[in-house]
C-alpha cells in the first residue's frame, strides 16, 4: 500500500486532502456526486485541464487523478505573480468553459445557488483561488477542487477570478511586485478570456457580488463549526475583506471605464460561453 501524504493549499479540507501515488484523496461532500458528474464530462470531451474522477476509496474519499505540477501559495513565488501567469489562468478558465458549455446541470443538486443575475446554464468553478490552480513551468495547466461549482455564467467566473488574480483589493493586501498594477492586470485578464463586450461592462459589479458570496460561505461555515476558517476570520481575513469591499467601490467606475475602452482583437475567438 503506498504512503499518504498530506497536500497543502486549501483551508476547506486542510489536513484531509492527501495523495496516495498517482491519485488524490479528498472528502465528499453531500453533493459530491454532481461534482464527479462534472469531473466525468470534462474528460468525455477531451478537456485535459482538470482531475479525473476514479471513484471512491474504501474509507469514503473521493479518488482523482493527481496533476503534476505546483498549486500557489504564499509566500508566493516571482513566477507566480507574471502577468504571464496571469494570462494562463485567464486562458484555462476559458478552455474549462468551453468543455462545460455542453454538460446538462439540470438534473443535478449544487451546494449553493449564485446571486440570481448571474445564475445560467454554464457551470462555473466558483472558486478559482490561487491555490485552486496546478501550474507548470509558469503556465496554469489544470484547475482542480470543484467543489462550489454551480450554474452560472462566464461574466460571473471571470470577475472571480480576476478579482483573487488581479488582485482587486486593497494595496496594503496585493503582494508588494504587484502594487498599483490591479486594475490594469484585471483588462489584462479579462481580455485574455476574451470576455465579449456588454460582459465587460459587469466584471466591477460582478467582482463585488462575488466577494460577498465567497465570504458568506465563509462565514456559514464558520458559524458551523468550520476551526480554520474561523482562526484566520479572527486572525484577519474579516478585516481585510471589509477593506476590500471598500476598495472595490471606491474603484468600480475606473474599473468599469477602463474595461470598456479594452482591445476589441479577442472577442471573436474560440465558442461563444454565456
Ligand atoms: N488533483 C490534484 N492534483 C494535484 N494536486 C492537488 C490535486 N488536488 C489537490 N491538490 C493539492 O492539494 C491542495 C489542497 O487541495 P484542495 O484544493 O482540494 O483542498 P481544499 O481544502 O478543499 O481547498 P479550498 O480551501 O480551496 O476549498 C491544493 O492546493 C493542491 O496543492
Ligand atoms: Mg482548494
Amino acid at each position: 500500500m503506498p504512503e499518504e501524504q498530506q497536500l497543502h493549499g486549501g483551508l476547506t479540507n486542510a489536513g484531509k486532502v492527501t495523495r496516495v501515488g498517482d491519485t488524490v484523496r479528498r472528502p465528499q461532500s453531500r453533493t459530491s456526486a454532481s461534482t464527479h458528474a462534472l469531473l466525468d464530462h470534462l474528460e468525455r470531451v477531451g478537456f485535459d485541464g482538470s482531475p479525473r474522477f476514479l471513484g471512491i476509496d474504501e474509507q469514503g474519499r473521493e479518488m482523482l487523478s493527481f496533476i503534476p505540477g505546483d498549486a500557489v501559495v504564499a509566500p508566493y513565488e516571482a513566477w507566480a505573480l507574471t502577468d504571464e501567469a496571469l494570462i494562463s489562468v485567464a486562458v484555462l478558465l476559458r478552455r474549462y468553459h468551453e468543455a462545460v458549455a455542453s454538460f446538462d446541470a439540470t438534473d443535478h443538486v449544487w451546494p449553493q445557488s449564485l446571486p440570481s443575475a448571474y445564475r445560467g446554464g454554464l457551470v462555473t468553478h466558483n472558486d478559482p483561488n490561487l491555490d485552486n490552480f496546478i501550474f507548470s513551468g509558469g503556465h496554469a495547466v489544470a484547475l482542480i477542487d470543484f467543489d462550489l461549482a454551480c450554474p452560472g455564467s462566464a461574466v460571473w467566473d471571470v470577475a472571480c477570478a480576476g478579482r483573487l488574480w488581479a488582485p482587486l483589493r486593497d494595496e496594503r493586501d496585493v503582494p508588494q511586485p504587484l502594487r498599483g498594477r490591479s486594475i490594469g492586470r484585471l483588462r489584462t485578464f479579462v481580455e485574455a478570456y476574451g470576455l465579449p463586450e456588454p460582459e465587460r461592462a459587469r466584471v466591477s459589479d460582478a467582482a463585488l457580488s462575488a466577494l460577498d458570496w465567497c465570504y458568506r460561505i465563509v462565514r456559514d461555515a464558520i458559524a458551523d463549526g468550520h476551526q480554520a476558517f474561523g482562526r484566520q476570520w479572527r486572525a484577519g481575513d474579516r478585516m481585510r475583506a471589509e477593506r476590500t469591499r471598500r476598495w472595490i467601490i471606491a474603484h468600480r467606475q475606473h474599473m468599469q471605464a477602463l474595461l470598456a475602452e479594452s482591445d476589441a482583437c479577442c472577442h471573436t475567438r474560440g465558442n461563444e460561453v454565456q
